[in-house]
């Protein structure tokens, strides 16, 4: 009898490890621990013992038991882990699946005007050259022919750092100084774009930052015919061929003599309308032949070098072209805005 217990347990066991699915443990519990199962038919046979063998029986069923019920659970949990490593392996992740879509950015309206204007100049052989947003006053202004106290500062409303003498640039002019004295005595032809910066108050037309794209030729024979043939190819290709331009005279204290340029409005085609305010133009740059001094401060002798500059200013632009009402838009971040580019 004894051994007849300790058989079915040992065969109970190795059973146990037949059992694959939740199903198999079920029916190996019945067969093993139920009511009917092995272990409990044996322990009915007790009365078949001698009376003093008895209890020793029964206690050895109760340990069979015990030990039967902890190797059920430790198959069980076994189990349990196989199945999970097989959900994972099986569906874990599915390649196959399309991706989810990255959102897509755009460029800013002014980056993008400011490409256009870049591959423009560049096709006519000028190079981007990049000056400091942080300047000295001796730049900015007086090396530009206006020295302090000169009343042209007015036209630039200023930022002033606690440094005195160095402020935000008011304009790109100041990069003129620089190209010229880093490629003297070669002959220059650059465009110095980026951003600068006005103490004003911010309105539909006017912000306290935005960008500028500076233009300079310097040479041995360059003339007013140079600075207008270049700039009205400019604005053709910019504007569209038909697109009328003038120039009108006008004074900037680096240039000499200066000019604006208009173009045809774009909206009404000159016929007259709000954003031209009835004229039929729109003014979209300043320019002129290099003043002699500044030329000078640019270390080129005036007596045998000439050149032309230009300033204009792609916000502008982007506004003329796109029909853009405001210019507080460029930098107010609305996605409203930007996602229309
Ligand atoms: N610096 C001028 C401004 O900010 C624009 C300008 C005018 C630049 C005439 C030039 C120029 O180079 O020749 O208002």
């Amino acid at each position: 009898m004894f051994e007849e217990l300790e058989n079915a347990f040992t065969s109970s066991l190795e059973e146990l490890t037949q059992a694959q699915t939740p199903a198999d443990l079920d029916i190996w519990y019945k067969g093993s621990l139920g009511r009917k199962g092995k272990l409990n038919l044996m322990a009915r046979r007790v009365g078949q013992l001698e009376p003093d063998k008895r209890p020793e029986f029964g206690r050895r069923v109760n340990q069979l038991k015990k030990e039967l019920e902890k190797a059920h659970k430790d198959r069980q949990d076994q189990l349990k882990g196989i199945d999970l490593d097989s959900v994972l392996a099986a569906d874990g992740l599915d390649v196959t699946l399309p991706g989810r879509r990255p959102v897509r950015g755009g460029l800013h309206p002014a980056t993008m005007t400011l490409r256009q204007i870049y591959r423009i100049w560049g096709d006519m052989g000028f190079q981007i050259y990049r000056s400091r947003d942080v300047e000295t006053d001796e730049l900015n202004f007086e090396l530009l022919n206006m020295p302090k106290h000169h009343p042209a500062r007015d036209m630039w409303d200023t930022f002033h750092t606690t440094t005195p003498g160095v402020i935000l640039r008011t304009h790109t002019s100041p990069g003129q100084i620089h190209a010229m004295r880093e490629y003297f005595p070669e002959p220059i032809r650059v465009i110095l774009p980026g951003m600068c910066y006005r103490y004003e108050q911010i309105t539909a037309r006017s912000e306290i930052q935005f960008s500028q794209v500076e233009g300079l030729a310097v040479g041995t024979k360059i003339s007013m015919a140079d600075l207008k043939g270049t700039l009205v190819n400019f604005t053709r290709r910019m504007f569209g061929l038909e697109r009328k331009t003038r120039f009108r005279a006008s004074y900037f204290p680096f240039t000499e003599p200066s000019a604006e340029m208009d173009v045809e409005c774009i909206l009404c085609s000159g016929t007259g309308c709000q954003v031209c305010k009835y004229t039929g133009w729109l003014e979209i740059l300043g320019c002129g032949m290099v003043h002699p001094r500044v030329l000078k401060n640019g270390g080129y002798d005036p007596a045998k070098y000439s050149g032309f500059a230009f300033g204009l200013g792609p916000e502008r632009i982007a506004m003329l072209k796109y029909s853009i009402d405001d210019i507080r838009y460029f930098w107010s971040n609305d996605l409203r805005f930007l996602k229309q580019f």
